[in-house]
């Protein structure tokens, strides 16, 4: 019996979790980093337009800077931010928003992140990754 109960309760739980992946998503939109496996890892850093309001990034970080280091976009840009290092492992977060990414030597990682307002949006370095580790950081610029 207590058997039966314990099996019940643990798929409650698994459509509980379920659930609230999905709510997660769809509700509040929140976009999960992906490892791109089909792209080559770049060593410069571009950014250009991709569409009326998007615009795609190609992020570099190293030892002990990213490139670029200031990013400017009008407001409500989306932007597909592509991700990856130099040397070694370094973070990636920018302040107020959902964005928290590793930047990999030999790996791209992928999130889209959207500035609906105006404002600096710092950037910085979440790993620890030697000397100068905390003078990594940058700006994206939206106005
Ligand atoms: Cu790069 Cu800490």
């Amino acid at each position: 019996k207590s058997e039966k109960m314990a099996l019940s309760l643990s798929g409650m739980l698994l459509v509980l979790f379920f659930g609230a992946i999905m709510y997660a998503a769809v509700v509040e939109d929140i976009q999960v980093p992906t490892c791109i496996t089909d792209m080559e890892p770049f060593t410069s850093d571009t950014l250009f337009q991709s569409g009326p309001e998007t615009y795609e990034l190609q992020m570099v970080a190293r030892m002990w800077a990213f490139q670029p280091s200031t990013v400017r976009l009008p407001v409500g840009s989306t932007v597909d931010m592509y991700l990856t290092s130099q040397d070694i492992t370094h973070g990636f977060m920018i302040e107020n928003k959902n964005v928290n990414l590793m930047a990999v030597p030999g790996a791209v990682n992928y999130i889209q992140v959207t500035f609906d307002e105006p404002g600096e949006y710092f950037f910085a370095c979440h790993e620890f990754c030697g000397a100068a580790h905390h003078t990594m950081s940058g700006r994206i610029i939206i106005e």
